[in-house]
């Protein structure tokens, strides 16, 4: 018989859809079946949407979990890096706002001797994305071929592309997918998508960067736990060695907000500058991928040779680097004007005096995606231009009518309802908040304590 005849006869979507939304508990060979039919067009987007808000509701086994991410991993390739000598590190983050860390962190690995082929993804709900603030910059190509990629890789250490129809094709168009129809806040389907790029990419070893607070997928810490134990469990049941951040977004990380602007912000670190907290955070992630790439003997010291490598200038001419060799402008780095620039600006003023002591952050992620800096539909373009520059943050003083925030925006039907999100996210009282919550909540996975 035919085998796509033979298939069709005993694999049916709605039957899958129907045995998930009754909280019944899906076989490896259904969810093989749902994963390669859809990849290969076979099933419609409605029925797999519908499946994927039945995995939100009803949650996932162990056992369909680690299906799911064998499944989309196998959708595509494993690239075999054996020939590049060096270790292969890479990181990933479950997802913020500000959040820019892969940008700076693929340079200074790559400036340290590790190499870095990072896959990464476009912005997801109200979080931003790698490859749209990669595509604020003129000309840059995240869509490389496989055979570019390795040598890019091979010429500068570093490469930044996105799921492809040769690498994790099934997490590309799942991620679309999941991205506008509300399905992201799943701790399975967010397991299943990074470890499937991830360990795709051919590498040894994973720093992953699990958020928590207002701005994050996973609220609180203990659900940014449970899915930072469900990711480097499956990364060390395929032989890598995996650690976990649990990292603070309860606040925009950086001041900057929007594809060009977070490269601006980017830039800024690299010249050994920018906001302390993205600084902060980007050291210590570049301690921890030293570390596990062999360069460092402890975490510490891949810190301290991180902010050498960044004060050196190695770091920036490493991105300058990357930046040209996949077809971006490398002038547009060290010349801002020549990125996306937004037409207009709007001021946000504090209503009162006091201390800001909360930013509503998912608020803030979602104010930057109606502006145009994110997507609503599958099919929008992102622009590139807008964004929030905050001037505020918790802990501040502020007083009457100083600016909080200002608004990037190029279409004035949209600026009335972000404006009214940013405002509605700054929390301002008379006396600042009494603790503050540290940018590093834990580390789980720790290769024994190196410290
Ligand atoms: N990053 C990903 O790659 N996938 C998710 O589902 C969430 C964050």
């Amino acid at each position: 018989m035919n085998p796509t005849l033979a298939s069709a006869q005993t694999f049916r979507a709605i039957d899958v859809i129907r045995k998930k939304r009754d909280g019944g508990e899906l076989s490896r060979t259904e969810i093989e079946s749902l994963v390669n039919d859809y990849t290969r067009g076979d099933i419609p987007d409605y029925q797999v949407s519908a499946w994927l808000m039945a995995v939100v509701l009803r949650g996932m086994t162990r056992a369909e979990t680690a299906a799911l991410t064998d499944a989309m991993l196998r959708s595509g390739d494993v690239l075999d890096l054996s020939s590049l000598p060096a270790k292969k590190v890479d990181k990933h983050s479950t997802g913020g706002v500000g959040d820019k860390t892969s940008l700076v962190l693929a340079p200074v690995a790559a400036a340290a001797g590790i190499v870095v082929p990072m896959i990464s993804g476009r912005g997801l709900g109200h979080t931003g994305g790698t490859l749209d603030k990669l595509e604020a910059i003129p000309g840059f190509n995240v869509n490389l071929p496989v055979a570019q990629f390795r040598r890019v890789l091979e010429t500068c250490g570093c490469a930044m592309i996105g799921q492809t129809a040769e690498i994790a094709p099934a997490d590309r168009k799942l991620y679309a997918l999941r991205d506008v129809t509300g399905t992201v806040e799943s701790p399975y389907l967010i397991c299943a998508s990074i470890m499937s790029k991830k360990l795709a990419e051919g590498i040894d070893a994973l720093v992953l960067d699990v958020k928590t607070g207002s701005g994050a997928f996973m609220k609180s810490d203990k659900d940014a736990a449970f899915l930072a134990e469900l990711m480097v469990e499956t990364g060390e049941r395929m032989g890598k060695q995996i650690v976990a951040l649990i990292t603070d977004m309860d606040q925009p990380l950086g001041c900057m907000i929007g594809n060009a602007l977070e490269v601006i912000e980017v830039v800024e670190v690299l010249r050994g500058g920018g906001p302390e907290d993205l600084r902060q955070l980007c050291l210590e992630l570049a301690g921890w991928m030293l570390h596990l790439g062999g360069v460092a003997t402890t975490v510490t010291e891949g810190r301290k040779q991180s902010e050498k490598l960044i004060a050196s200038g190695a770091v920036l001419d490493k991105f300058r680097r990357m930046v040209e060799l996949q077809g971006g402008d490398p002038q547009s780095i060290d010349d801002p004007k020549k990125l996306p620039q937004a037409q207009r600006t709007m001021s946000i003023s504090s209503p009162k005096n006091g201390y800001v002591v909360s930013l509503q952050c998912e608020q803030v992620g979602t104010a930057c995606v109606i502006l145009g800096g994110g997507r609503e539909r599958k099919e929008d373009a992102v622009d590139p231009a807008v964004g929030i520059v905050l001037h505020k943050k918790v802990g501040d003083a502020v007083s009457v009518g100083e600016s909080l925030a200002t608004i990037y925006y190029n279409a004035d039907v949209r600026v009335a309802r972000a404006r009214q999100l940013l405002e509605e996210s700054y929390q301002i009282a008379d006396s600042p908040a009494h603790e503050r919550r540290p940018l590093i909540h834990r580390v789980i996975g720790k290769p024994g304590e190196k410290n």
